[in-house]
């Protein structure tokens, strides 16, 4: 007689969980709601003469304790305003992490730069400084760690590497909000913090960016490449200084988005609980593998990413993931799948028609290759990445099915390795 869910049992649970496309699993309400109607009101949805826009560069630079912020369109826009002032030439390579959004690269390639990866490393999913030095040039100009799922990546090694090579560091905090590295923020770590306003993530409305910095210059910079170089906008005489973007987000937007960040520490103190409670609770599970957070750290779990040490386990992650799906957990695997330098638009390296640049920029036998086993550990981490999607909504009672779907296939894992020999 078969008890897990996957082979026809009786599964812990049916229904659903508040996700990010509805609002079960948003916190947008009332006050987005008086925000915007003042905002029609007043018949000016252009930053040029609002207040929201204003209003929520300062919110958040508060938020963080940061100089300056800037607000954007979208978290894609939020990067590429960040190398945009960071100012690379062509042909300087920028290194990154290769399990992120698109977004994180295609700045990089805006701006005719060139995105190397760096190894990451298991524990946290952040780069790996041994791996990223080995990938330092005389053309490195930055490096982008990206925070993945909520985590931080280990700063101090990749701020130690920066001093040594001269090197800015823009952190995509775009899954990260709230995120701590030993007590500080993620963010405010770098030279610049990036973050994103989609749809799915910590706080939203819908598509934005918020670009942050304590530097003087970068932060005369990072406002102007996100307004077509245009200083005094709206105010002033019209004068174009630099090369930048039209990357304005709009009255509309930031109306919202000032609602949301009143309620991002709330946000992301819940998913903190939620995330470290499940944590907690199967930490122990032969072959599961929680994610490491340093002293005087916190993981605000965009979603929490497990490592499944698959020859413990004795079946696949997706086979795991599909049991505990099964049951009624929130559960998939391996995220993007492939290092994102393997997705076509990077593979083929061909950005600008029918060239090859800006890769012909780097020297003979020094190119930049975007190939299977150029991330070993990279490759690793997908294959063995369990995903289980954590909302700031759930009740406690949505956290402790999560957590007994994780029990009754564990309780049964003999059940499950005999299923997965003839079905997995
Ligand atoms: C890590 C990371 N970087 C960059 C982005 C790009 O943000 P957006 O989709 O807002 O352009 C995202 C979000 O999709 C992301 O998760």
């Amino acid at each position: 007689m078969s008890v897990l869910a996957i082979n026809g049992g009786e599964p812990i649970r049916t229904q659903g969980y508040p996700g990010v496309g509805s609002a079960a699993g948003r916190t947008v309400g009332k006050q987005e709601l008086a925000n915007l109607q003042q905002v029609i009101d007043s018949g000016m949805m252009n930053r040029s003469g609002g207040k929201f826009v204003p209003e929520v560069e300062k919110k958040f630079a508060e938020h963080l304790g940061m100089k300056y912020c800037a607000a954007s369109t979208s978290g894609t826009a939020a990067i590429h305003v960040a190398v945009g002032a960071v100012n690379p030439s062509p042909g300087d390579e920028i290194i990154t992490g290769p399990i992120t959004d698109i977004g994180t690269v295609l700045p990089i390639l805006a701006q005719n730069a060139i995105p190397v990866f760096g190894d990451l490393r298991r524990d946290n999913m952040g780069l790996d400084a041994e791996d990223v030095e080995r990938r330092i040039t005389e053309r490195t100009k930055a490096i982008i760690p990206v925070h993945l799922a909520g985590n931080a990546t280990d700063m101090d090694p990749l701020m130690a590497l920066a001093e040594k090579y001269d090197l800015y560091v823009i952190e995509d905090c775009s899954q990260a909000y709230g995120t701590l590295y030993k007590g500080k923020h993620v963010g405010t770590i770098g030279h610049i913090g990036t973050f994103s306003l989609q749809q799915s993530k910590h706080i939203t409305c819908g598509d934005g960016g918020l670009t942050v910095t304590n530097d003087d210059e970068l932060g005369d910079r990072i406002p102007l490449f996100a307004n077509k170089g245009w200083p005094n906008y709206g105010q002033g005489e019209r004068d174009y200084v630099m090369f930048g973007m039209n990357y304005r987000m709009t009255e509309l937007q930031a109306a919202v988005v000032s609602a949301q960040i009143d309620k991002v520490d709330w946000v992301t103190a819940r998913r903190g609980e939620v995330g470290d409670s499940i944590c907690d609770a199967i930490k122990d599970y032969p072959g599961i593998e929680v994610p490491s957070v340093t002293e005087g750290g916190q993981h605000t779990y965009w979603f929490l990413g497990l490592m499944v040490d698959q020859e413990v386990v004795g079946v696949s992650t997706s086979y795991l993931a599909g049991a505990l799906g099964k049951e009624g957990a929130p559960a998939s695997a391996h995220y993007i799948g492939i290092p994102i330098f393997m997705y076509d638009v990077l593979r083929n390296k061909k950005i600008y028609g029918d060239s090859d640049f800006p890769f012909n920029l780097q020297p003979e036998g020094q190119q930049v290759r975007y190939e299977e086993g150029e991330t070993p550990e990279t490759e690793r981490i997908l294959d063995d990445l369990l995903r289980i999607s954590v909302n700031e909504n759930y009740t406690d009672e949505d956290t402790d099915v999560i957590i007994k779907c994780f029990e009754k296939v564990f309780d049964n894992l003999d059940e499950l390795r005999e299923s997965f020999k003839t079905q997995g």
